[in-house]
C-alpha cells in the first residue's frame, strides 16, 4: 500500500498543497493562485480542496498529511536568538513567537475542519522537503543535492547526495549565516521588497558595474573554499530588530536606502550587479565542493536561491557537470510537494518510476485545467463574443498570424503551472523581433518597470541556433547567452547611461525583445511533451516567419498572482492592451469585446468562503 499523501506548506509566504499518490504526483497548486491574493501565506485550503477534487478522493482516504518543516525546530531558533542578543531584538522576539504559537499552533484545527477529522499528521525538516521536491522528480537514480534559501528552522543551505527512493543531507550551514537574506538584505536596500523582489535585483544586475563586490567580500560575507560563509551580522538588522539591515550597512554603501518605486539611479544598478556576482561566486563554490563530497556529477536544486537562473546558467557552463536538475517551484511553496514526495517514498515505500527517465514533474503542468464547457458556460454569463476553433493546428496559425502583426496574445490552455514561471499555460505571448516589444509589453500590458527584461520560448531544435545552450531548458530556469552572430553591438556601452530607457530600446539581436542588455536570456526550451498547444503556435509561427522563439511571460499584471480561471484570464485581457484572448478552443479578439465595467464574473469552484 503506498497511500495517497497530501503535502502542504503554510503561514510564511506562498502557501501550497500537493497531492502525490503511490510516488507520482497527482496535483499541486499555490494557494495564491486560488484565492488571488499575492503569495497568499494563509493556511491553503482552497489548493488543498482543489487536490482533493482532482485526485478524486474523500477526505477519508488521506493516508497522512505531511508539514513541510518542523515548527518546534524555529521556535528553537527564535529562542535561542533571542537570548542571543537580549536585551535588543524584543520586537523581533515578539513578532516571531507571535507568528510561531497563532497560526502554526493550529495547523491540526485548520486541517480538521477542512478535511472533516483529524487526519495523521507528520512533520518534515524544511530542507528535507526542499531535497526532497528536486531530488524525487529528476531524471536522476543518483545525485548530489543543494538546497539554498534565506532560512528553514536553522538551516539556509544544505548539501545531500540522493540513490533511489533514499537520500540524506550530509552538512548543512546554519542561521543567521543565510545567502538568502544576504540577497533579500539587496533586494530591500534597492527598494524593492524582499521575498518577491529578489527577481528584479537578478534583472537589473547586467545594467550595473560590480563595483561594490570588493566591499561585500572584506565587510559583508567571509567565503571560504569550500563554499561556506559566515555574514558579519553587525550589519544586518535580522537578529535584532523587524529589518533587513541597519545604519552601518547603509553607511558602508553610502546612504539610506533607495525608497520603493523612486528612479532607480547608477548606484542600485551597482549594488545588484555586486551581489549578484558574489552570489554566483558563493554558489559556484558550493557545487565544486557538494559533487567532490558526494563523488557524483548530477545535481539536483531547490530552495528560493535556486531561482537564480544567470547563477544556474553559470552553474551549467561552469562546473563541469552531466546533468542539472532544478525544481521549478524551487521556493517554500515547493515545499508541500516536497513533503509528500519524501513520505510517499520512505515512509510508504513508494518506487520512483521517473529514475533514469524523463523528469517526473510533467512540464509543471500539476494545477487545475478548465473544460470546454465551463469556458463557454463563462463566456456566455459575460455575453463576451467568441469564436470557438476546435482545430488545434488551425488555433495555432490564426495565433501565430497575430502574433507576426505585432498582437499580443493571452494564452490560457490546460493545467496551470506550479511555481512561479509561466511556462504556456497561463502565458502573455509576443513577436520578439520587435525592437519596441519589451518597454511596450512592460508599461501597456503587464505594467511594470520597463527595465524588467522578458523571456523566450523556442521550439526545442532550434535553440542551439538562438542561444549558446546544449541542454534542455523546459522550466526556464537557465541564462543563456544569446549566439555571437545574432547580437548587434550597442552603440553605447550599457553602463554609460544613467536612464535605462535608452538602453533598453536599442536593438541588441535579431530577437532584441528577448535579448538582456548583457546578451543574455532566460530560456524555455519546448519539446511539446507535456503540452501540444503551446508547441503548436509556436511552430506555426516559425514556419509563418522562420522565427522559432516567442516572447512568454506570465499571465499577470504587476501585483496580482498568475491567472488560474477563465475569469481571471478575461480580466487581466480586458484589463490591459492585449489584442487576442486564447480560452482553451475560443478566441476572442478585444476589439469584439463590450466595453469593461472593471467588474469581474468571478467564478471559482475551489472557493470554500
Ligand atoms: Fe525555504
Amino acid at each position: 500500500m503506498t497511500g495517497n499523501v497530501l503535502g502542504v506548506s503554510a503561514y510564511y509566504h506562498d502557501s501550497a498543497a500537493a497531492l502525490v499518490r503511490s510516488g507520482q504526483i497527482v496535483a499541486a497548486a499555490q494557494e495564491e493562485r486560488l484565492s488571488r491574493k499575492k503569495h497568499d501565506p494563509r493556511f491553503p485550503k482552497r489548493a488543498i480542496n482543489y487536490c482533493l477534487g482532482e485526485a478524486f478522493i474523500d477526505p477519508s482516504e488521506l493516508d497522512a498529511v505531511v508539514f513541510y518543516d518542523n515548527p518546534l525546530l524555529t521556535l528553537d531558533r527564535v529562542l535561542k536568538n533571542a537570548v542571543s542578543v537580549a536585551p535588543r531584538g524584543r520586537d523581533e522576539f515578539v513578532a516571531a513567537s507571535r507568528a510561531l504559537l497563532g497560526p502554526k499552533a493550529r495547523l491540526m484545527d485548520d486541517l480538521e475542519a477542512i478535511l472533516g477529522e483529524k487526519p495523521r499528521l507528520l512533520v518534515t525538516h524544511h530542507h528535507m522537503a526542499h531535497a526532497a521536491s528536486c531530488f524525487y522528480p529528476s531524471p536522476f537514480e543518483e545525485a548530489a543535492i543543494l538546497t539554498i534559501d534565506a532560512v528553514g528552522e536553522w538551516a539556509t543551505c544544505a548539501l545531500g547526495f540522493g540513490r533511489g527512493t533514499q537520500f540524506e543531507l550530509i552538512q548543512e550551514i546554519r542561521y543567521p549565516h543565510s545567502l538568502g537574506l544576504l540577497y533579500s538584505a539587496f533586494t530591500y536596500y534597492c527598494g524593492f521588497k524582499v521575498n518577491s523582489g529578489e527577481y528584479k535585483l537578478m534583472g537589473l544586475a547586467p545594467y550595473g558595474q560590480p563595483r561594490y563586490a570588493g566591499i561585500i567580500r572584506e565587510k559583508l560575507i567571509d567565503v571560504r573554499e569550500d563554499g561556506s560563509f559566515q555574514l558579519d551580522t553587525t550589519y544586518f538588522g535580522y537578529l535584532d530588530r523587524q529589518l533587513m539591515i541597519n545604519e552601518d550597512f547603509e553607511t558602508l554603501f553610502g546612504g539610506p536606502a533607495r525608497k520603493p518605486e523612486t528612479a532607480i539611479t547608477r548606484r542600485e544598478m551597482d549594488l545588484a550587479a555586486s551581489v549578484q556576482l558574489v552570489t554566483e561566486e558563493i554558489i559556484l563554490k558550493l557545487v565544486a565542493h557538494v559533487t567532490k563530497l558526494t563523488g557524483t556529477k548530477k545535481l539536483a536544486m531547490a530552495g528560493g536561491v535556486a531561482l537564480n537562473c544567470v547563477a544556474n546558467g553559470r552553474v551549467l557552463r561552469e562546473s563541469g557537470l552531466e546533468g542539472l536538475f532544478i525544481q521549478p517551484a524551487a521556493g517554500d511553496a515547493g515545499g508541500a510537494l516536497g513533503a509528500a514526495l519524501l513520505a510517499s517514498h520512505q515512509l510508504f515505500g513508494a518506487p520512483r518510476a521517473t529514475a533514469g527517465k524523463g523528469d517526473g514533474l510533467r512540464g509543471s503542468y500539476l494545477g487545475p485545467r478548465f473544460e470546454s464547457h465551463e469556458v463557454e458556460a463563462f463566456l456566455d454569463r459575460q455575453s463576451a463574443p467568441h469564436q470557438r476553433v476546435e482545430d488545434g493546428d488551425e488555433r495555432a496559425r490564426v495565433v501565430a498570424e497575430a502574433l507576426s502583426n505585432g498582437k499580443v496574445v493571452g494564452h490560457f490552455s490546460g493545467r496551470m503551472e506550479f511555481g512561479p514561471r509561466a511556462l504556456g499555460a497561463r502565458s502573455i505571448l509576443g513577436d520578439p523581433r520587435r525592437r519596441d516589444m519589451q518597454s511596450m509589453m512592460n508599461l501597456k500590458i503587464k505594467h511594470r518597470e520597463s527595465f524588467r527584461p522578458f523571456a523566450p520560448a523556442v521550439l526545442a531544435e532550434k535553440a542551439g541556433e538562438y542561444f549558446e545552450l546544449d541542454e534542455a531548458s523546459p522550466y526556464m530556469l537557465l541564462v543563456a547567452p544569446v549566439k555571437k552572430q545574432r547580437r548587434i553591438p550597442m552603440e553605447r556601452p550599457v553602463f554609460e547611461h544613467d536612464d535605462m530607457l535608452p538602453t533598453v530600446n536599442q536593438p541588441r539581436s535579431d530577437i532584441p525583445a528577448v535579448t538582456h542588455v548583457d546578451y543574455s536570456a532566460r530560456v524555455q526550451t519546448v519539446t511539446g511533451e507535456w503540452h501540444q498547444e503551446f508547441r503548436a503556435i509556436l511552430s506555426a509561427f516559425y514556419e509563418k516567419t522562420g522565427c522559432p522563439v516567442l516572447i512568454n511571460t506570465s499571465f499577470n499584471v504587476r501585483g496580482e498572482p498568475i491567472v488560474c480561471t477563465p475569469q481571471d484570464a478575461y480580466r487581466c485581457f480586458m484589463r490591459t492592451e492585449m489584442d487576442l484572448l486564447v480560452l482553451e478552443d475560443y478566441l476572442l479578439w478585444k476589439g469584439e469585446q463590450p466595453a469593461w465595467s472593471g467588474n469581474g464574473d468571478r467564478m471559482n469552484e475551489y472557493e470554500l468562503d
